[in-house]
């Protein structure tokens, strides 16, 4: 059997495609605006910036994209957010990760107002996810491998989910997000012992740990779903956490790498975005209890 070819690279343009007309017949005079924040000049983080700032501009949303120094101090950084949260005319923040070592992350994050936190990135965000409430904003790229999901049409109830990967954007999120679906979820790292084992009893496998083509078919349960969540280089050429070639010829739906979770997250993004935009227009009480949102 070989794989279906799960195509987020066009499930994303068609969320783009919705998302332009819902901006588009918006009955207001402001269109969303998301700032980016974005400090140092690691490539692959402008990479992505640029990216999302691109398909910002061409759904009808404003872009500012902040860029700092690599050397900006943390109080600094602070105090861009706190003008960020404060200003009415922006409505999503994402500070683009991973931050300069001398910048403590989950500071930073936790700064951001949870009614502009559109990454769902906050403790806030998380622990709303955690408690499976739909008043949170939900992280992109666990929210665009959902949809992939979706799109399959499988029923996700009751099945075996193992993610391999740990960490605070993709692995945690994405685990929570399918024990919310009833699934059956085990969460892998790099200290888990026999991997391969557990990856075979899988019906769905996120591959998230960041390791170029690690998860060979010998792992794979025949008919299972396989979500490539990595981005590698090598030799020049990107591929996956999956060795695509031989995974798809025991899989029954696969992403590929590029064109699979990538361009769904900047879609998820940017619906997260027009959503605070929504929420922030209707004078919507988001709870946050963060001074001067217009919850209060
Ligand atoms: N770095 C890698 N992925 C992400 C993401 O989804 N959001 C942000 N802000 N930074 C990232």
């Amino acid at each position: 059997m070989s794989a279906i070819i799960i195509d987020g690279k066009q499930t994303a343009a068609n969320y783009r495609n919705e998302l332009k007309d819902k901006i588009s017949n918006y009955n207001s005079q402001e269109v969303p605006v998301l700032a980016v924040v974005s400090v140092g000049d690691d490539p692959a983080s402008k990479v992505y910036v640029r990216t999302k700032q691109k398909f910002a501009q061409e759904v009808g949303m404003g872009c500012e994209v902040i860029e700092l120094a690599d050397s900006i101090g943390e109080n600094a950084l602070l105090e861009i957010i706190d003008e960020l949260n404060d200003n009415h005319h922006i409505n999503g923040i994402i500070v683009q990760l991973p931050l300069p070592k001398h910048i403590n992350t989950l500071k930073v994050l936790s700064h951001i107002n949870p009614s502009k936190d559109v990454d769902g990135f906050t403790p806030y965000n998380t622990g709303l996810l955690s408690y499976n409430d739909p008043r949170g904003f939900i992280s992109a790229t666990p929210k665009g491998i959902l949809e992939l999901l979706k799109s399959t049409a499988v029923d996700l109830k009751g099945k075996h989910a193992v993610v391999i990967g740990r960490s605070n954007i993709v692995g945690k999120p994405i685990a929570m997000l399918l024990l919310n679906q009833d699934c059956t979820v085990t969460v892998t790292h790099s200290k888990t012992e026999n991997l391969e084992t557990i990856v075979k009893t899988a019906d769905i496998v996120i591959a998230a740990c960041g390791r170029a083509k690690m998860v060979k078919a010998s792992w794979i349960k025949e008919g299972a779903i396989i979500i490539d969540v990595g981005i590698n280089r090598v030799d020049g050429k990107l591929c996956g956490d999956v060795d695509f070639d031989e995974v798809k010829e025991k899989a029954s739906f696969i992403t590929p790498v590029p064109g699979g979770v990538g361009p769904m997250t900047v879609a998820m993004l940017l619906s997260n975005t027009f959503e605070a935009f929504c929420k922030q227009q209707d004078h919507h009480d988001c709870h946050c209890h963060h001074k001067n949102c217009k919850c209060h």
